[in-house]
């Protein structure tokens, strides 16, 4: 079978590479390069339990979060990039005895246990991380949250992909999904006609433009968020650190991770004063030691989002051969390789091996909705 993978960022990559090893001819058509988008622009945090995300993410990110030690290792040995895969975890400080007690329940149970949930007090707090603010009064401490440098991790994908047979053009801007009735044929890319025997639509928050090419309608969005990074040598932050309004990721090679606005600004390019100042000024609520650390870059990304915020996955209702894997929002680095491996096994074996019925694109594609919260 021929596939065409359109967009190169971890959702793509992870795709290719599991079609390419289930014997498929793929070719993965890429504007710019890999990660260039969102892929690239992310944090990196591996953390199962959700940024406020549906209950219907939860087993879906637990199976990706759970292929996460073999990828890391596998990427090493067939690419040589070392991902930089941190499984120090990550605290969610709490300010109030309220919060403290209403955190108790989550430490506890089956899914507590294989996350490695626990509830410091404030004493334990410092221990953990001795320049946190003093208004901590405990955290909930989950062991399991793990993260990874996403701009290695997304061209070590890709560079695997390519070993393993995938065909990766880069600078190459699809411009047209082509539809012959029923069946998707194949793809326009900068004049060039490709055909294959099936398309999947993998291009981020731009698969709205891409579904528009042909006459359809998805209603996926860019969610805006900025990041700033500061200098972080010597450290002064251990462990990943979740706030209400900020996150901090100490990244192995001396740099503090400081994100994230979450936005709708289209896709205005753009790191705004006020942006960073809601982040650092959070950040510093957070860790004050932090306020003399030197900026070294920002930069922002598009998460594509849509309007229930749950990725869309699956196969294109009413058209044999085109498929669609995005909308992972504010965790699509995180759910890529169980993305990679159901995917891969729906389009050359007919069905996934985990139930997908709640992210099938059937929810919008047809349906009588209004998608009015998709600007
Ligand atoms: P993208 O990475 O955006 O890739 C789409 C690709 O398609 C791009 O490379 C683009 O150039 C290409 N493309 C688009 N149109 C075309 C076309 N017409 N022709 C050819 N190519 C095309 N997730 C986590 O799990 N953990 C985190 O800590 C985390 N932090 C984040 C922080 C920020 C600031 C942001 C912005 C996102 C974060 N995310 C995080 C979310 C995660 O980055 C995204 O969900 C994920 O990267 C989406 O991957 P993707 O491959 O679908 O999209
Ligand atoms: N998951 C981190 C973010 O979306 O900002």
């Amino acid at each position: 079978m021929t596939v065409l993978v359109v967009g190169a960022g971890v959702i793509g990559c992870a795709i290719a590479l599991e079609l390419a090893r289930a014997g498929c001819r793929v070719t993965l058509l890429e504007r710019a390069v890999p990660g260039a988008e969102a892929s690239g622009a992310a944090a990196g945090m591996l953390a199962p339990l959700g940024e406020g995300a549906p209950t219907a993410f939860r087993e879906l990110a637990l199976a990706s979060w759970r292929l996460y030690p073999e990828l890391v290792r596998e990427l090493r040995e067939r690419t040589g990039v070392d991902v930089e895969y941190v499984t120090r975890g990550t605290l969610y400080p709490l300010f109030t005895a309220e919060a403290v007690r209403q955190a108790r329940a989550q430490a506890t149970g089956a899914l507590a246990a294989e996350l490695g949930v626990e509830l410091l007090d404030a004493a334990a707090v410092r221990a953990c991380e001795p320049a946190i603010t003093p208004a901590a009064c405990g955290a909930l401490f989950v062991r399991g949250d793990h993260w990874v440098n996403n701009e290695r991790l997304v061209v070590a994908w890709a560079q695997a992909a390519v070993a393993a047979g995938v065909r990766l053009r880069t600078g190459t801007t699809v411009h047209r999904i082509e539809v012959d009735g029923d069946r998707a044929r194949g793809v326009l890319a900068d004049g060039e006609r490709l055909a294959a025997d099936a398309v999947v639509l993998a291009a981020g928050a731009w698969c709205g433009a891409l579904a528009a090419s042909f006459g359809g309608a998805l209603p996926v969005a860019p969610r805006r968020g900025q990041m700033v990074a500061l200098a972080h040598v010597p450290p002064l932050v251990g462990h990943c650190l979740h706030g209400e309004e900020v996150y901090l990721v100490p990244r192995p090679a001396g740099e503090l991770l400081v994100g994230a606005t979450v936005e709708r600004a289209g896709f205005e390019r753009a790191v705004t004063a006020e942006g960073v100042l809601g982040l650092l000024r959070a950040a510093l609520a957070l860790v004050p030691a932090l306020a003399s650390r030197p900026i070294t870059r920002t930069w922002c990304g598009f998460r594509p989002w849509a309007p229930d915020d749950l990725p869309i996955l699956g196969p294109w209702p009413g058209i044999e051969g085109l498929w669609v894997a995005t909308a992972h929002f504010r965790n699509g680095i995180l759910l890529a390789p169980i993305t990679g491996r159901l995917m891969a096994e729906w389009i050359t074996r007919g069905r996934p091996s985990l139930p997908l019925e709640p992210f099938l694109p059937d929810r919008f594609v047809g349906a009588e909705r209004s998608w009015t919260r998709t600007s």
